[in-house]
């Protein structure tokens, strides 16, 4: 058996721990990932909603497998299985208030998320990729979104259904063809109901847990930017140590587990309190079952979805056809991709240091850049 040299601090030593390091690089992945890995001081209330995203996503996954057990992806029992969930499963309606819950809270960190990034112009070189790699988890989480909204074959399951899937109808030559093609039916189906099963338990969740760790494997590669947004490698001690940072674990770690037990607060508030959010977050037409007869009186999509709707009501159809909403709308997701390469605007740390040199100069403007640094 191969010798169990080294260390103090655990790795490659004896018991469990050093077992499984001579088998598998255990301790090395904890020391490189989070105990030695150096992020900067400064973060600051926007850097939660890294953390609470990734809880979210486990809060998903695990509330999802559990619906599973009990929900039927056919349209004849889909509605009535929620019910049954709801009322006779033990402990069901916390799982299903958790899940629902749970899908509108990962849009507002999410939002909160990307709206960070631009704030400090975490999108721009060299983290390009950390971005992109979240836009491509946003565009697949929009999709989820949409698929886990169908499946309890409520009447706006199947009318929302029904007006996004026939956008793609609007696309010229192909258009009729493809809306059949996604539906599998001539119309929202059993068939469209059992592949948007598909979809949203197995396909999208594995694509998405892949997408998160290649996000987190460029950000972990190029380091984290920061309010300030200084590079901290490019200030190091006499140990390598970036002197503007500090180790992830166990600062942030702490750190982050305020922000999970703030967010748990509201979180539970919800689901113990206004579970349908003033039907924000379930909405009352999906409390009565898939009607092909009747639309509900309002249709309009789930509060996170409206800015792209507003976008595809908003443009009148031209030339005999609607296709120019739906390509707005496309365009409106399309450009986030582009967006490190688009935006030209001077970094912030210029700002700060212009600032602070009006400040050493008398001007007394310091506040204002605390203030816009987001302190
Ligand atoms: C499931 C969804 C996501 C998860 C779990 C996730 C997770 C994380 C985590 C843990 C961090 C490090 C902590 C932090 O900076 O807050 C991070 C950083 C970052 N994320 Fe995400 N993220 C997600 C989606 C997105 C999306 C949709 C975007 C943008 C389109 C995005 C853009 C970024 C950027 C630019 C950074 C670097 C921030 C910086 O260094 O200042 N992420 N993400």
């Amino acid at each position: 058996m191969a010798a169990a040299p080294e260390s103090a601090d655990g790795s490659k030593g004896g018991g469990l721990i050093g077992w499984i390091d001579q088998r598998f690089p255990l301790t090395k992945m904890w020391k490189e990932q989070v105990a030695e890995y150096y992020a900067p001081k400064n973060f600051n209330f926007w850097y939660y909603f890294g953390s609470l995203a990734l809880l979210i996503l486990v809060n998903q996954l695990v509330t999802g497998i559990f619906l599973t057990m009990n929900y039927k992806p056919s349209s004849a029992e889909a509605f009535s299985s929620v019910e049954y969930i709801m009322r006779d499963v033990d402990w069901g309606w916390l799982i299903r208030y958790m899940h629902s819950t749970g899908a509108s809270a990962f849009f507002i960190v999410i939002y909160l998320h990307m709206f960070r990034a631009l704030l400090y112009g975490s999108h721009r070189k060299p983290r390009e990729l950390i971005w992109i790699f979240g836009c491509l988890i946003f565009l697949l989480l929009m999709a989820e979104g949409f698929m886990g909204y169908v499946l309890p074959w409520g009447n706006m399951s199947y009318w929302g259904a029904q007006v996004i899937v026939s956008l793609f109808g609007s696309l010229p030559y192909i258009g009729g063809a493809l809306v059949e093609w996604i539906r599998g039916d001539y119309y929202i189906a059993d068939a469209t109901l059992n592949r948007f099963f598909a979809l949203h338990v197995a396909a999208l969740p594995l694509a998405l847990v892949f997408l998160v760790i290649a996000h987190l494997m460029a950000l972990h590669e190029v380091g984290s930017n920061n309010p300030d947004g200084i590079e901290i490698h490019d200030h190091k001690d006499a140990k390598g140590h970036p002197l503007d940072g500090i180790p992830f674990h166990p600062y942030y770690t702490v750190k982050d587990l305020v922000g999970v037990a703030g967010f748990l607060l509201l979180f539970c508030g919800v689901i113990f309190f206004a579970p349908t959010f003033g039907g924000l977050f379930l909405e009352s037409p999906n409390f009565e079952p898939a009607n092909a007869l009747q639309t509900p009186p309002h249709i309009a999509p789930v509060w996170y979805f409206t800015p792209f709707y507003a976008m595809l009501r908003a443009v009148p159809s031209f030339a005999g056809t609607q296709v120019w909403g739906v390509l707005v709308m496309g365009a409106s997701i399309v450009v986030l991709f582009f967006v490190p390469w688009l935006d030209r605007s001077p970094l912030f740390a210029d700002a700060l240091v212009h600032e602070t040199r009006q400040r050493e100069a008398g001007a007394g403007k310091g506040h204002r850049t605390c203030l816009k640094a987001g302190y």
